[in-house]
């Protein structure tokens, strides 16, 4: 069976992308999914100086042979002024130590939700201008917006957004097959 790898970019308990990405991980057929928690790679703030002392941290190398595994991605990023949650952006420096191609030229589904009516578009639009450096095959971008209005008892309640999502994962799982 596939292996799907997702990831929330956030390292927030009620963070608003672990339940996106719950809820998409619930519309995926036949594939084993692993579903990281950035919470469980606890890492110190990349610097070369603590790298040229310290080396690559083991959560790190953990991650990297995960990625290994994976015949594609789901991402979604929690939107920090403009950009990447610190949490995220940490993790892939440090990634990028060991494969620049952190995405391994797999398939991936990139999405963002936010509480604001741009539903987190900077960081969209940043990851998907940056990622296919760092080896992404970027199949669909998917923005959730107003994620209190949006997303109710652990789905999307917007018919227009439920059913965009639903083709973006159909699209993604004939992309891995
Ligand atoms: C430091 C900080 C900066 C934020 N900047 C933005 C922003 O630029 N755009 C936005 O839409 N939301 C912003 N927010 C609100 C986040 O989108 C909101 O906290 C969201 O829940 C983060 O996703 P998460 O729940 O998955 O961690 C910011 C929140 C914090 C704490």
């Amino acid at each position: 069976m596939k292996k799907i790898i997702t990831i929330a970019g956030s390292n927030s308990q009620k963070s608003i992308n672990k339940s996106l990405i719950t809820y998409t991980n619930s519309l995926l057929e036949h594939v084993d999914i692993i579903s990281i928690d950035l919470n469980d790679y606890i890492l110190p703030i990349y610097g070369p100086d603590f790298e040229a002392e310290n080396g690559i941290p083991t959560a790190i190398k953990r991650l990297n042979e995960l990625f290994d595994t994976a015949d594609g991605f789901i991402i979604s990023l929690a939107e920090h002024n403009g950009s990447y949650a610190s949490v995220f952006k940490n993790t892939i420096d440090w990634l990028s130590r060991v494969n620049m191609k952190i995405w391994r030229e797999k398939p991936m589904l990139l999405m963002t939700t936010s509480p604001g009516n741009r539903g987190g578009a900077s960081v969209l639009e940043s990851a998907n201008n940056y990622f296919p450096f760092m080896g992404a095959k970027i199949v669909e971008t998917f923005s959730l917006p107003s994620f209190y209005d949006n997303f109710n008892n652990g789905e999307i309640n917007d018919e227009r957004l439920k059913e965009d999502i639903h083709s973006k994962v159909i699209k993604f799982q004939t992309v891995i097959k």
